[in-house]
């Protein structure tokens, strides 16, 4: 059993309308208000069990606000014996997932396998293909192809639709694409990935070390059991792409991303973040500078007394500066059945209402390739822990390898003197460039006292 499925409540609700006549135009969104919707849904895990339920739970509240029932036709996934904790009996079930791209009785797929290759791919190819609208929770997907995807319905006339594929039941989509269409978006930033957020917050309450934490993470079922995508900053990294390129009306490369996980946190800088009024959190950070676009994923200390600083444990969060707007600030469950369920829901019911915008909110043909900034011209504060031998000199020859790189510092911090042995010494470094700290962070891991190589973690204001 997955880990999200144990949060997923086992229940029946109020039976679903059967399958409906053939409507006339199934491709005419909201032609006929009284012809139901009728969708074919791949992969019944936790998401896909999740939107099963809410359809079944919700279907009246869900029919009026749609102003038409939403049926589910035909349903696929690997195994058809698993039990699901939802009736699908009602359901035709497909062993191919690709076949409901081809039913006549199904308007619109609802990919819900995952993954940017394999099946998925290959189902919202064929879907667009033969005609049906696309309803996705696939950020992998998105980040990778979400360009070609997009012009392909485009050209169909067709919508992909993916409020679930970043921050789960947080209408981030929604906002950038619809509520603040008219801004032009500065910079957002965002907890984008809650076993991440999950870890860092019980590394600090706890003051455990991040190995610790994780082991106890995938037994509490919080983490996987290959927990590299989300630790490594490759989850969060999909959901910025996306959001950057609904925010920057861009084409992102995937590989243009600066990437780094959370591995590296250790207990001890979770300890001196506190101390210098800060919390460490694993940051996805879109920013637009003169044309260009910065685009990283890494862990950064933000001032306690921040919005991002305050969301803890499993939550997401997204703040946005749009130049009219202002900054928006967005919280909630960015994962789990039900956020990530009604996030899908959500799209069925704009299709079902005949609602169509344009998949990255500008015509797919108009995202231009985006200029990138590289990390090495990254400009800011950062905070650099030492582990040195407690002698004579040592401080004196690392502040010589900073002032040679043009580096100064804001705080020094050592705690007691312990002469001959292990001690950690935290430098916070002025404005400065993520080129020259890296030059200073080799001389500095090369010298005789410094026992392990610096921890680095960049700091936003
Ligand atoms: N879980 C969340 O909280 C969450 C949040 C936001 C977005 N998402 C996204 O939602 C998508 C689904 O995630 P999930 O957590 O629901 O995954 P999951 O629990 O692993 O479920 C995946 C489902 O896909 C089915 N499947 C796999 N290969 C298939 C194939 N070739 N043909 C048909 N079905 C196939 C599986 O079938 P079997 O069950 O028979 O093995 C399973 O039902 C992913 O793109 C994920 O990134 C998930």
């Amino acid at each position: 059993m997955s880990r999200r499925r144990r949060c997923f409540e086992e229940g029946q609700g109020a039976a679903l309308h059967p399958p409906g006549p053939e409507a006339p135009d199934p491709h005419h969104l909201g032609a006929d208000k009284m012809t139901p919707l009728r969708i074919g849904i791949a992969g019944l895990g936790t998401v896909g069990a999740g939107v099963v339920k809410l359809l079944r739970d919700n279907a009246d509240i869900i029919a009026a606000r749609a102003g038409r029932p939403i049926t589910i036709t035909a349903v696929s996934a690997r195994n058809k014996a698993a039990d699901r904790g939802v009736p699908l009996h009602d359901y035709a079930w497909e062993t191919d997932a690709t076949a409901l791209a081809t039913r006549d009785d199904v308007d619109v797929v609802v990919e819900l396998i995952g993954g940017s290759e394999g099946p998925a791919k290959i189902l919202a190819e064929k879907a667009l293909g033969h005609g049906k609208h696309l309803v996705t929770a696939n950020k992998a997907l998105l980040a990778v192809h979400g360009a070609a995807l997009a012009q392909a319905a485009e050209e169909r006339n067709l919508t992909i639709a993916y409020e679930a594929a970043v921050a789960g039941g947080i209408p981030v989509i929604k906002t950038l694409r619809e509520g603040l269409a008219a801004n032009r978006i500065a910079r957002l930033a965002g907890i984008l990935n809650g076993t991440c957020n999950y870890i860092l917050t019980t590394m600090r309450e706890e003051k455990r070390d991040f190995a610790d934490v994780l082991a106890d993470a995938q037994k509490l079922g919080y983490a996987e059991a290959d927990p590299a995508f989300d630790i490594d900053g490759v989850d969060a990294a999909h959901k910025l792409a996306v959001l950057a390129t609904l925010a920057f009306g861009q084409q992102i490369a995937f590989d243009s991303l600066h990437i780094e996980g959370i591995r590296a946190i250790s207990a001890l800088d979770i300890h001196f973040a506190e101390e210098l009024g800060y919390r460490i959190k694993l940051l996805g950070i879109a920013r637009e500078h003169f044309g260009r676009i910065e685009l990283r994923v890494h862990p950064a200390m933000v001032p306690q007394s921040s919005l991002l600083a305050a969301v803890d444990g499993v939550f997401n969060a997204v703040l946005i500066e749009g130049d009219f707007a202002g900054s928006i600030f967005l919280q909630g469950r960015g994962a789990g059945a039900g956020p990530t369920a009604s996030a899908v829901v959500a799209d069925i019911i704009d299709l079902a209402r005949g609602t169509q915008i344009p998949v990255w909110g500008t015509a797919a043909k108009n995202l231009t390739p985006a200029a990138t900034i590289p990390m090495a011209e990254h400009t800011g504060l950062y905070f650099i822990r030492l582990m040195v031998v407690d002698q004579p000199g040592v401080l004196a020859d690392v502040t010589a390898i900073l002032r040679d790189h043009g580096i100064s510092l804001e705080t020094m911090l050592q705690h007691g003197r312990k002469p001959g042995e292990a001690v950690p010494i935290v430098l916070v470094t002025h404005d400065t460039n993520e080129a020259s700290v890296a030059a200073a962070i080799k001389f500095i891991t090369a010298l005789p006292a410094v026992l392990e190589p610096p921890a680095l973690i960049r700091i936003e204001s």
